[in-house]
């Protein structure tokens, strides 16, 4: 049944794209590798039988792949899940503009729905656009900071996804503010679990190269944990192969990562935000399994 509604999701985008008329934008678009369908899968447990779902997936979806879009061009990235980007295929320009299109469009059919659904999710966006500005300007240094990192991934990440589970909540006459608190914690999991995987995951797993975070200049969780475990002198020696690729410093990192038992320290922050995310919606078995699969995924 989510299954039929997916396909459906996917059938809206691409009249959405239709309805612009323009062929450099279906040639652009139609090489966009669509995700797993996270916030939509999310949104569907949520609210599955209003007329509207379909399109509310549609418009959320489009956000996503925007955000995606231009992340791609301020990361440099040349993959996104496991084939090449956009910006790798068509540059950044296009990027940009096939970014701007579905922001735009996405913004235009939210004027059609409920306006406390069209508040959170254009809000969200701003949060959107504050987190990522703060991703870049924390990758300049070496940057431990606990509050800084967390504040950034409840903009960067957690913002849509607890939107995502508000409107549909609010779609299906639910306690908004109840599947609010779930999806932030929900989101706040998720990112840790994506810069757990970063650094222990493979490159075919994550469809773009391992320990690549640290060497882009983020320092995420496992980095703080583990910096605050270390000597002064190895705190020394992980700042200073900050931003670097060498496999020589990639080994170093994971070793101490392994004795310091960092894995496990960075999953129970995940875990706890994720029984967090239970706590705000007790009961509810198809939320509560989306909780346990995305703290135990694999990529
Ligand atoms: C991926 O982060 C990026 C995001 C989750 C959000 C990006 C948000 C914007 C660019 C601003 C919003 C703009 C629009 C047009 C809606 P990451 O680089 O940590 O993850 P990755 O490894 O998947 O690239
Ligand atoms: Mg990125």
């Amino acid at each position: 049944m989510k299954e039929e509604k997916l396909k459906q999701i996917h059938t809206q985008i691409f009249s959405f794209i239709q309805e612009l008329k323009d062929q450099s934008i279906e040639n652009f678009f139609s090489q966009f590798q669509s995700g797993k369908m996270l916030r939509s899968k999310l949104m569907l447990s949520i609210c599955f039988d209003h007329p509207d779902i379909v399109k509310l997936c549609a418009i959320v979806e489009m956000i996503q792949n925007a955000s995606l879009l231009h992340d791609d061009v301020i990361d440099d990235s040349l993959l996104r899940r496991g084939e090449p980007s956009i910006n790798a295929l068509f540059g950044n320009k296009n990027a940009i503009m096939l970014g701007d299109v579905l922001y735009s469009k996405a913004f235009y059919e939210l004027l059609f729905f409920d306006r406390e659904i069209a508040k959170t999710l254009s809000d969200c966006v701003v949060r959107l656009s504050r987190g990522e500005i703060n991703d870049v300007v924390m990758a300049q240094a070496f940057c431990p900071d606990k509050a800084r990192y967390f504040a950034m991934i409840e903009d960067k990440t957690a913002s849509l996804i607890a939107s995502s589970a508000k409107s549909a909540a609010i779609l299906a006459g639910l306690d908004a503010k109840q599947y609010y608190t779930y999806g932030l914690n929900l989101g706040i999991a998720f990112q840790i679990v994506d810069d757990l995987l970063d650094v222990f995951g493979n490159e075919r797993q994550l469809g773009k190269p391992a320990m690549n975070d640290f060497a882009e200049g983020k320092t995420t969780l496992p980095y703080i944990l583990l910096y605050a475990k270390l000597s002064k002198s190895d705190q020394e020696i992980l700042q200073s192969f900050f931003k670097n690729q060498d496999s020589k410093a990639k080994e170093w990192i994971i070793n101490k990562m392994q004795e310091f038992e960092i894995f496990k320290d960075t999953q129970k922050v995940a875990l706890d935000f994720g029984m967090q995310a239970l706590e705000a919606i007790k009961g509810d078995e198809s939320l509560e399994k989306i909780v346990r699969e995305m703290i135990f995924r694999e990529f």
